[in-house]
């Protein structure tokens, strides 16, 4: 017969006891008296099941407590004497952090099957969470066709050595395909230097481009390399190459033909080996149109174009990419939330991303420090409700106005369940199972 086993957190032994008596076939409890030994035991072997004790109020520290039960994927049953049952302190704890309670003494037929139950769902596991890149490729999360087309063009480009224009929106990733290239090329072993031509005075763009010698101008009191010869042998990151004034393109056209520079008052041109890698996240043919970029410029960097989508253009992706910034954020988030609700990975799904991906990573890791409930919500991360969940069925609609007047009225009492049950007219048992039912966080 399958042994399965489980963990109990008891500070006094009693339960410990009472669970042998009860011989509960097929369950084997490893006993532990500290949320240390806890940690430990989890950390070796995680059993899928953990039975709590709670022989007071106090029984364990809120804050550790927490921390332990959310960090393992593990269903918690709690036990517990029925005076704590109204206890307000430990309640939203047990409602935020727990599958089921049960109370002393111990119903042998009921703790069975909620055992049960607790092992199944555990053993659905969590969603599977991937390292940002498990599930994708050169380090990038996406398994969408477009993502899947850009895997394919970056192979490419990889095995080849001419310059290379990535276009896309803000935050789409422009930088870290550059980043790809850079490091799954032959020039992996050189340097990678980044620069943006929209954040440098134009004044000073040429001098950090090409350096400069000791006295070419007035304050340079040493020879200085430009970012051209920083990246001999490896890459050079031009970022926002639309912002390069005229005359620096015509600087750089000449480089990317003759592959030398000289520096800012010197005389010696010096051979440089540099793959030139622009970004860009605006239309560059109309900006040649319009007469702000050199045509020849824009040919000369266009040889291999790659266009990265927008995270609207991959909603097979936004999902995948949420996972894999909260697994990346896992220390961050608040202790008892553990993961995205429906309506939530609904909502990501919904919307439109004007700044696309670097947008969707500040929004989780907010709504993962900031989020009071279990499951990170819409609302959570700023984002409205689709459509689709709105209620449909008169079951829906009812929780909807339910919940809308519990939380408001909760609100204004401060949380206080009692004064609240009052004004709504119902008992405080009713109002906590309502709480319970509509998975309202106190
Ligand atoms: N496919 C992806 N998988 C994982 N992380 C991504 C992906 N795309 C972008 N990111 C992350 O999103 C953030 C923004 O990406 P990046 O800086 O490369 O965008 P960008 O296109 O250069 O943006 P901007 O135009 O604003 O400079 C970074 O933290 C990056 O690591
Ligand atoms: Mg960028």
């Amino acid at each position: 017969m399958v042994v399965r086993r489980g963990v109990l957190l008891d500070h006094g032994g009693e339960v410990a006891q009472a669970l042998a008596r009860l011989q509960l076939t097929g369950w084997e409890f490893q006993p532990v008296s500290s949320l240390e030994a806890a940690r430990k035991l989890l950390a070796a072997e995680a059993p899928p099941v953990g039975v709590v004790v709670f022989d007071g109020e106090d029984a364990w520290p809120a804050r550790d407590l927490e921390a332990l039960l959310a960090r393992f994927n593990v269903e918690w049953i709690a036990v517990l004497h029925r005076e704590l049952f109204d206890s307000e302190r430990l309640v939203p704890l047990l409602r935020r952090n727990f599958y089921d309670f049960h109370s002393l003494p111990l119903d042998r037929e009921r703790l069975l099957v909620t055992l049960g139950h607790a092992y199944g769902k555990a053993m659905l596991g969590p969603k599977p969470v991937p390292h940002l890149g498990a599930e994708g490729a050169f380090g990038m999360t996406g398994r969408s066709p477009r993502m899947l087309q850009l895997f394919r063009q970056i192979e490419k480009v990889i095995t080849v050595d001419a310059p290379v224009l990535i276009g896309g929106a803000s935050g789409t990733g422009k930088e870290l395909v550059a980043h790809a290239i850079h490091q799954h090329s032959a020039r992996a072993k050189g340097p990678f230097i980044a620069m943006n031509c929209g954040a440098i005075p134009a004044n000073l763009i040429h001098s950090e481009l090409f350096g400069y010698e000791r006295g070419a101008f007035t304050g340079a009191v040493q020879r200085k390399f430009g970012n051209i010869e920083a990246a001999n042998n490896g890459v050079l990151f031009l970022d926002e190459i639309g912002d390069l004034p005229l005359d620096l393109q015509a600087s750089l056209l000449r480089f990317l033909q003759e592959k030398t520079i000289v520096r800012v008052g010197g005389t010696e041109r010096l051979r440089m080996n540099v793959r030139v890698i622009a970004a860009t996240h605006v239309d560059l043919k109309r900006a040649v149109a319009e007469g702000r970029f050199r045509e020849d410029l824009y040919y000369r960097l266009n040889v291999l174009h790659l266009p990265v989508p927008a995270l609207r253009e991959r909603r097979e992706d936004i999902s995948l990419l949420a996972q894999a910034v909260y697994a990346a954020h896992e220390d961050q988030r608040s202790p008892q939330v553990r993961g995205f609700s429906a309506e939530a990975t609904l909502a990501m799904e919904a919307y439109d991303w004007p700044g696309n991906v670097r947008e969707l990573i500040n929004r989780v890791q907010q709504a993962m420090i900031m989020s009071e409930n279990r499951f990170i919500s819409a609302a959570d991360l700023g984002l409205p409700m689709p459509e689709g969940a709105a209620p449909t069925t008169l079951d829906e609609a009812r929780a909807s106005v339910e919940r809308e007047m519990i939380e408001t009225r909760l609100r204004k009492c401060q949380n206080n369940v009692s004064e609240t049950a009052r004004q709504l007219g119902i008992s405080r048992v009713t109002l906590y199972r309502m709480i319970d039912r509509l998975k309202i966080v106190l």
